[in-house]
């Protein structure tokens, strides 16, 4: 995972001030646990899709979310975080719902690969991909019901349908150039930044924090994510070398990117129109795929749209700013880290 840029203080009282520990460290620190507690979850899968989704869950994911759920609650200072395992559960839960969603988007997209491996679906067919899916769904509400209290299902029940609705609705759009950028945020604020948003929430329920807290934290979720999704959207241009990911893969499946949206406004008034025909019958070739992907490298629309996602994760440092003082200032330093993780992001 190559990460630019990224340093986290470490406390005086550990490192001498002058080390620095990358935010890879820190994911690193945190993956053990992390990983504890989803290995425990898988297990309590059926074995017929057991083998899926350790496939799924092993993929090379950074687990940004469970660690969002843990620096918040940390940052926030509830409980003594040696003894708080639980905060790691809920991590893991919100982790599964994450990979199920991709297992059903790799499905929807047509996607033969993830991370650079063969799809889920490939590998283990689409019938029992699904049931692999809705298999950790269910285990992950489970897990969350069994903290006893509600909030914690009103707030990711709310997150798993704004990012189902969000999903419809950019299947409902593809191949359309009418939403613009406004129809762009409305898809994204639920297919990403919702669970996000919650990964935060949650973390921060664990905390016991107020309400003026927990709308702060879910500014910066929101904002995290949105942020988050767009730089995903302007790396759908990078070379495959570096993503895993074929180029221009948003083009193909008629998602209306602000790459896309730039490169489309760039163009006079008639070869704005054949565009939006050609990305309405998603009919391009592979050469002008291609073609396309050098347009928007050309024409910067990968820097503009970078640009646009620097806004949002301005936005979420501005809410960071204002949490309260928990009893771990090293997991509100390393909050700030992952704004400029995702502002670094280049995979
Ligand atoms: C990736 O988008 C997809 C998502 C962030 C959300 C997918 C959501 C669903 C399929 C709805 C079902 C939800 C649950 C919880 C089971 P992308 O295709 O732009 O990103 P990619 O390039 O990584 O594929
Ligand atoms: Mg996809």
């Amino acid at each position: 995972m190559p990460i630019r840029g990224m340093f986290y203080e470490p406390p005086p009282s550990t490192l001498s001030a002058s080390m620095v520990v990358p935010f890879a460290t820190l994911l690193l620190r945190e993956q053990p646990r992390i990983a504890r507690a989803v290995e425990s979850l898988t297990a309590a899968l059926p074995s017929y899709v057991r083998p899926a989704a350790e496939y799924a869950l092993n993929g090379g994911g950074k687990r940004l979310r469970p660690l969002l759920t843990v620096l918040v609650s940390h940052a926030l200072g509830g409980k003594d975080k040696d003894q708080d395992d639980g905060v790691y559960k809920i991590g893991a839960a919100i982790e599964m719902f994450h990979v199920a969603s991709l297992l059903h988007d790799d499905i929807l997209d047509n996607a033969p690969l993830r991370r650079g491996r063969e799809g889920t679906h490939i590998r283990y067919g689409v019938p029992r991909t699904l049931l692999t899916a809705d298999a950790m769904v269910s285990r992950a509400f489970q897990t969350l019901a069994e903290t006893g209290d509600p909030r914690y299902m009103v707030c990711a029940t709310r997150a798993v349908i704004g990012t189902a609705d969000g999903e419809i609705m950019e299947i409902a759009h593809q191949g359309s150039t009418e939403g613009g950028l406004d129809g762009y945020f409305t898809i994204i604020a639920g297919k990403t930044a919702c669970l996000l948003r919650a990964s935060c929430e949650l973390g921060a329920l664990w905390a016991g924090a107020d309400e003026a807290t927990l709308g702060l934290v879910a500014e910066y979720g929101h904002n995290l994510g949105m942020a988050f999704q767009m730089a995903d959207d302007a790396l759908d241009f990078a070379p495959s070398s570096e993503t895993g990911k074929p180029e221009g893969g948003d083009i193909r499946e008629g998602k209306l990117t602000p790459p896309i949206n730039y490169h489309m406004e760039s163009l006079d008034a008639p070869a704005r129109a054949e565009f939006a025909r050609r990305f309405a019958a998603r009919d391009f070739s592979d050469a002008e795929i291609a073609e396309l992907v050098r347009a928007v490298r050309a024409g910067g629309f990968q820097e503009r749209t970078l640009k646009l996602a620097d806004s949002f994760l301005d936005k979420a440092a501005a809410a960071l700013e204002g949490f309260p003082a928990g009893n771990d200032a090293q997991a509100k330093a390393a909050l700030a880290k992952a704004i400029e993780f995702v502002r670094n992001r280049t995979a």
